[in-house]
């Protein structure tokens, strides 16, 4: 947490995840970029279950060695009405490719406090926050349930989520994080937060190449740019195999768009969630605003600049 004679950061952060490979860049990102605090990370069963998000979560703060290095909390395990689907098909069984050689971590010091942390530092930051949810919306949802007053005091939650005009990436219609829990995300978005959403509408346009990734990496050689290379290969796998021009970067476009709310194009909507997991315009007022185009040129800068700097990459 902030001490009360640091200065405010340009964005002050806490980050929900359910680490997967493409949270992990996000974090990478969000860790690399200047001005930018990361807080804390809240965890979330959704890609892979909590033990292994928090494990991930572990990890990635190990491997990059974030200054200054957030809290880490535990929190929901499954849905808040629905079991858990997860995606392990795509980011692995341990939900970073299932790679040998990760140092061990120690799960049971994480705490179970999401919801009590979440609640803290909406009420300590309020309009300086800007709260980043790159899975499941349980969490916040449960954070919402408790004291919606307190987190209504967030400047922005910036969602990765949804599929609005465009076929979902588990059904049809359905975007993975609203299809896991779709119960959470319409409470999310019926209780009046600043929700800035940023969908599959946005999040498919956003991909790099292995060539470009693997010519980032090259320019700061060492532990971390070999692990980045090691942990994206089964995302390259994966959607090259679905005909992707490149891995798509979800997550890292979600946090790009918190950093960066000009690198898209916003729309604003009033979205409904279906009870499967669709997220369809609506006619009311408008509850978020959506992500609709992105200028990719300068995301991928954005990125591939900040995933491994120099005074990490090599020792
Ligand atoms: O649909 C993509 C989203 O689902 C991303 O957040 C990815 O990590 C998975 O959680
Ligand atoms: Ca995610």
């Amino acid at each position: 947490m902030l001490g009360d004679v640091e200065a405010i950061p340009a964005m002050l952060t806490v980050i929900d995840t359910d680490p997967g490979i493409d949270d992990a860049l996000a974090l990478l990102l969000a860790w690399g970029s200047p001005g930018v605090r990361v807080d804390a990370l809240t965890t979330v069963a959704g890609n892979v279950p909590l033990a292994a998000a928090v494990t991930n979560a572990l990890r990635l703060m190990a491997l990059r060695r974030p200054t200054p290095a957030p809290r880490i909390s535990a929190g929901a395990e499954q849905p808040l009405v629905r079991p858990l689907w997860t995606a392990v098909k795509y980011h692995g069984a341990d939900g970073l490719g299932d790679l040998p050689g990760w140092p061990p971590v120690d799960v049971d010091l994480v705490p179970r406090d999401a919801v009590p942390l979440l609640l803290d530092a909406a009420r300590r930051y309020g309009p300086d926050l800007t709260l980043i949810a790159l899975g499941p919306l349980t969490n916040v949802a449960l954070a919402l349930r408790a004291d919606a007053a307190a987190m209504r005091r967030i400047a922005r939650l910036v969602v990765m989520g949804g599929a609005v005009d465009v076929p979902g990436n588990v059904t049809g219609t359905a975007e993975f994080n609203i299809y896991v829990d779709p119960e959470a995300a319409r409470e999310v978005l019926d209780a009046g937060l600043t929700v800035d959403v940023v969908p599959l509408d946005a999040t498919r346009q956003a991909t790099i190449t292995r060539a470009e990734l693997e010519q980032a990496l090259g320019r700061t050689p060492g532990p971390l740019a070999d692990r980045i290379a090691a942990f994206t290969e089964r995302g390259f796998r994966v959607d090259l195999g679905r005909g992707s021009p490149g891995m798509v970067l979800h997550d890292p476009l979600a946090v790009g768009a918190a950093i960066d709310p000009t690198l898209v194009g916003w729309e604003r909507v009033r979205l409904a969630v279906g009870d499967g997991g669709e997220t369809r315009r609506a006619s009311g007022d408008p509850n978020c605003r959506i992500a609709r185009t992105v200028d990719l040129p300068r995301f991928r800068t954005m990125l591939l600049d900040r995933l491994c700097p120099a005074d990490r990459g090599a020792s």
